[in-house]
C-alpha cells in the first residue's frame, strides 16, 4: 500500500466513516456503529504519558516496544481496552494506561493513527542509516552451523568416512529427534554428544532441514555381505524402511545406500541395548552377524533418494495465509488486523509466540499460530520486519 492510501484509510477512519481502498473497494470496518468522531489534538496531548517508550513519531527505538505510528486506530483502541482489562496481558503497558478515559484511548489512538505510518517511515530511516532489512534465510545460518560436521559427514551430508552415516535427505524430523537424542544422551555417543551440544532447538531444525534438503548418495563402501541372500533377510524390514530402503516416514530413517560398516555398528546396538529401541531390538535380536552383513550389503546397494513428501511449508508459503488477514507483506487495510509489516522482528517473534502459548488470546491468532513451529516463528518474523523496506 502507498503512503497516501494508508494516510488516507487512516485519515477516515477517523473522520469515523468506513475505509476506502485506493482500488475504492470497500472493506467492511466492523459490525458495530463507527466510534464517536476523534479529537486527534485532544489525543497528542494523552500520547504525552505514552512518548517515554513509543517515542513523539510513534516509531519504537527498542525491539521489545511495538511501533504505533499510523496503525488502525480501531485496533490500538481495541489493544488498549484489552490491557485495561487484562484481556491482553502487558504489565507495562497496563500501568501506563491506568487513568485514561474512554475518550482519552480513542483520541490518543487516533493521533497514533495520524502520525507517518510505520512501515514507511521505518524504510526511510533504515534508508537514512543507509542499512539493510535483515534477509530471510536460515539455510545460509545452517550452512555454517554445519561446518563443524563436514570433516565426518561429508560436505553435503554424504558421508566419505566408513563407520559414519550420511545424513543426506534424511527426513528433517528424524534427524532432529537424533540431535535432541545425543543431545539429551538418550543414544549415547560420546563424539556426536560434543557436536550437537550446544546447539540452540532452533539451530538444529534449521541444520535437520539444510540436511533433508541435500542430495542423497549411494555409499561408496558396500560391505563384504551377500546382496541376493540380505534381500531375503530384509523382508520384515520393508513395512518400515520401505521396499528399497527409502520411506518417508519422519520417524524411520532411510537405510538405502546406507554406509555398511555403520549399518552393522547399529544393529549390534540394538542388539547389545547400548542404543535403546525396543521395536528395533526384536526385529533383529534372531540376526547372525552373516544375516546383518548380507542385509547391510543389501540397503548399501539401493538407490537412495530424499523424503518424497515434507510436512513442513516455506515462509513464503506461510506469509500468503497470514496475508489474507494482514493485507499483501503485512500492509494491512483492514482495522481489524494489525499491520505488520516493518514492525521490529524480536516483537513480532514474541506476539507470535505468546499467542501460540495462549498467553496473549485471540481465537484467529491462537489458530494461525497454533500449526508453527521455532523455526517458521522465526522466519515470519523476520519476513514482516524486512517488509518496510520494498
Ligand atoms: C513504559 C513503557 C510504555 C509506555 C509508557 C506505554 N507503552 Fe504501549 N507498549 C509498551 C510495550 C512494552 C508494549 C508491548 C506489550 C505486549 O507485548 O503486549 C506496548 C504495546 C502497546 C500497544 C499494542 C501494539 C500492537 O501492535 O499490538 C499499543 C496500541 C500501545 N502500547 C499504546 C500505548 C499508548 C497509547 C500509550 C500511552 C497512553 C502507551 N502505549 C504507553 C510500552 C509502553
Ligand atoms: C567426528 C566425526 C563426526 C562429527 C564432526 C559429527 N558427526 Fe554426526 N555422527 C558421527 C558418527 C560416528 C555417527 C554415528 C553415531 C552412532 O552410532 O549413533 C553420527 C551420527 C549422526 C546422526 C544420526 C544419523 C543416523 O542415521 O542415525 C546425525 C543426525 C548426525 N550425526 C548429525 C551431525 C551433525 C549435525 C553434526 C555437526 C553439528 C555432526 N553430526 C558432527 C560422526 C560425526
Ligand atoms: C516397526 C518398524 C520397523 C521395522 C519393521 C524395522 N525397523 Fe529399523 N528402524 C525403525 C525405527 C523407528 C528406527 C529408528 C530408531 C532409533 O531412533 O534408534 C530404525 C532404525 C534402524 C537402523 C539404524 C539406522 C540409522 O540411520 O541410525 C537400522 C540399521 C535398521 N533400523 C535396520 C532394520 C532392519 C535390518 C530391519 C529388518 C530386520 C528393520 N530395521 C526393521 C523402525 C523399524
Ligand atoms: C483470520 C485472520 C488472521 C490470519 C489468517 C492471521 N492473523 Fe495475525 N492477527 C489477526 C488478528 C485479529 C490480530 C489482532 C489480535 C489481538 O487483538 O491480539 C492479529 C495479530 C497478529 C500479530 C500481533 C501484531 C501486533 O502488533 O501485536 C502478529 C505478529 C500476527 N498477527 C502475525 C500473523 C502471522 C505470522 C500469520 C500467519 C501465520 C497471521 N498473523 C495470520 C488475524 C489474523
Amino acid at each position: 500500500m502507498k503512503p497516501t492510501t494508508l494516510a488516507i484509510a487512516a485519515f477516515v477512519l477517523l473522520m469515523g466513516g468506513t475505509v476506502v481502498d485506493a482500488g475504492s473497494k470497500q472493506l467492511a470496518v466492523s459490525k458495530t456503529p463507527p466510534p464517536p468522531a476523534a479529537d486527534i489534538e485532544a489525543g497528542k496531548a494523552v500520547a504525552g504519558q505514552c512518548t517515554s517508550c513509543h517515542n513523539e513519531d510513534g516509531i519504537s527505538t527498542t525491539p521489545m516496544v511495538p511501533h504505533i505510528a499510523g496503525q488502525h486506530a480501531d485496533y490500538i483502541v481495541k489493544v488498549l481496552r484489552s490491557y485495561r482489562m487484562a484481556v491482553r496481558k502487558g504489565e507495562v503497558m497496563k500501568d501506563h494506561i491506568g487513568d485514561l478515559s474512554g475518550d482519552d484511548m480513542i483520541n490518543v489512538s487516533a493521533y497514533f493513527a495520524s502520525l507517518e505510518p510505520f512501515p514507511i517511515a521505518v524504510a526511510r530511516k533504515k534508508s537514512e542509516a543507509g542499512g539493510k532489512a535483515s534477509a530471510v534465510d536460515p539455510l545460509a545460518a545452517a550452512r555454517e552451523a554445519s561446518e563443524p560436521c563436514t570433516a565426518c559427514h561429508g560436505e553435503d551430508g554424504n558421508s566419505e568416512v566408513p563407520g559414519t552415516p550420511g545424513i543426506a535427505g534424511m527426513h528433517p524430523q528424524f534427524l532432529e529427534w537424533s540431535m535432541k537424542a545425543y543431545k539429551d544422551g538418550t543414544r549415547p555417543d560420546d563424539v556426536m554428544q560434543s557436536f550437537v551440544e550446544a546447539l540452540s532447538q532452533s539451530e538444529i531444525e534449521n541444520i535437520a532441514t539444510f540436511y533433508a534438503l541435500a542430495k542423497p548418495v549411494k555409499t561408496e563402501f558396500p560391505g563384504e555381505g551377500n546382496v541376493r541372500a540380505g534381500a531375503a533377510v530384509a523382508a520384515p524390514c520393508v513395512g518400515c524402511h520401505g521396499v528399497d530402503g527409502n520411506t518417508d516416514d519422519p520417524g524411520t530413517p532411510r537405510l538405502a545406500g546406507m554406509d555398511a560398516e555403520y549399518f552393522i555398528t547399529s544393529v549390534n546396538a540394538y542388539k547389545d541395548g547400548t542404543r535403546d529401541h525396543a521395536v528395533m531390538k526384536d526385529l533383529v535380536d534372531s540376526l547372525s552377524d552373516a544375516d546383518v552383513e548380507n542385509v547391510a550389503a543389501f540397503y548399501a546397494m539401493q538407490t537412495p533418494h530424499g523424503p518424497t513428501t515434507l510436512a513442513s511449508i516455506t515462509a513464503a508459503e506461510w506469509a500468503e495465509k497470514c496475508d489474507r488477514c494482514h493485507g499483501k507483506d503485512g500492509y494491512s487495510t483492514d482495522p481489524r488486523f494489525p499491520i505488520l509489516a516493518g514492525q521490529s522482528e524480536s516483537y513480532l517473534l514474541r506476539a507470535l509466540k505468546i499467542y501460540h502459548l495462549e498467553k496473549r488470546k485471540d481465537p484467529m491468532m491462537r489458530a494461525m499460530s497454533f500449526p508453527l513451529r521455532e523455526a517458521d516463528f522465526r522466519d515470519m518474523a523476520a519476513y514482516y520486519a524486512s517488509k518496510a523496506a520494498k
